[in-house]
């Protein structure tokens, strides 16, 4: 099958390495804004391919076959002949809504499209394009070659018929789908967003060290990695934007984000991206 991946981030970039060594995905097309991004996308691709090799996790024939499928991109365009298309841009309502309603004018109506989103409406994604009844949520983890959920998120029209193939297109990717209800932060998320926030408050009260709250979690809680490291891990841009759209879909003050949270998104603090975040990269 053909597969479009849109975007070039760290998403985006970890979906095209899990499906570029997969049987099932014959080419992908890394469609970013513009060529050099593509192209850089597509490197990012290559060093984790090459350390796949080194750990003899795959072969040299194994790893040229996986990058000679991924054709970068900048043309929308190119997505013309996908059977599924995944969207992993910045997690912004506004920039999705703007892709999908260009991309209306390239997919066909028998295209998958679906959308990593970590929170956003699919239902409203759908509401744009061509046929809603095949937009749906793909919603991985990062680092996506390594965690094994996918959330697949159910839009108010998503058909069964999607939800079953795309299980099915999961499971064989070696991942573990659940299948999910269209509702703010979907099942993850909603738990571990406020987790973080939660964290931050701790932080900010002075309660702990950055350090000594991720030890607590660690070692008190068996979590592979602290709150903060999994905030900077994730991103703070990303982290705020969950909590924003926690609480502006409920209402609830529970979800409201910490202040320390959105200082530190103005401060460029964002985490490994920026090498800055709760903690130093
Ligand atoms: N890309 C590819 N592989 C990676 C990786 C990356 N970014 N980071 C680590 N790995 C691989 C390593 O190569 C290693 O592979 P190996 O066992 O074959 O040698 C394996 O993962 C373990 O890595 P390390 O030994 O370096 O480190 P750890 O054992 O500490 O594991 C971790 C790192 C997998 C990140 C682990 O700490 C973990 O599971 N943390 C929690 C991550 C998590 O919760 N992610 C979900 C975030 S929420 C989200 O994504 C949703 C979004 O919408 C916000």
């Amino acid at each position: 099958m053909e597969v479009s991946i849109i975007g070039s981030g760290t998403m985006a970039t970890g979906i095209t390495q899990v499906l570029c060594v997969n049987d099932q995905v014959t080419k992908i097309n890394l469609i970013a804004r513009n060529d050099n991004k593509a192209l850089l996308a597509k490197a990012v691709c290559e060093k984790s391919i090459s350390r796949l090799v080194r750990k003899g996790k795959l072969t040299e024939a194994q790893s040229i076959n996986a990058l000679e499928k991924i054709y970068p991109s900048s043309l929308l365009s190119s997505v013309i002949a996908s059977d599924l298309v995944i969207e992993a841009v910045a997690e912004d309502f506004i920039i999705k809504m703007e892709l999908f309603s260009e991309l209306y004018n390239y997919v066909k109506g028998s295209t998958i499209i679906a959308s990593n989103t970590s929170s956003l409406s699919i239902t409203a994604f759908g509401s744009v394009l061509p046929n809603s009844k095949n937009v749906v949520g793909l919603h991985f983890f990062n680092p996506a070659p390594v965690m094994e959920l996918v959330e697949i998120v159910v839009g108010h029209e998503t058909s069964e018929d999607v939800v079953q193939y795309l299980k099915v297109f999961t499971q064989n990717l070696g991942k573990s789908p659940v299948v999910v209800q269209e509702a703010p932060g979907f099942v993850v998320n909603r738990m571990l967003i406020p987790m973080i926030n939660e964290a931050v408050s701790i932080l900010a009260e002075g309660i702990a060290t950055a350090v000594d709250i991720d030890k607590a979690m660690k070692f008190g809680a068996h979590h592979p990695m602290g709150p903060l490291a999994l905030a900077d891990l994730i991103g703070n841009d990303v982290n705020l934007s969950i909590m924003e759209t926690l609480y502006s879909e409920t209402g609830d003050p529970k979800y409201r984000a910490h202040p320390l949270l959105r200082k530190m998104v103005r401060a460029n603090h964002l985490g490994r991206k920026t090498k800055k975040g709760f903690f130093e990269y």
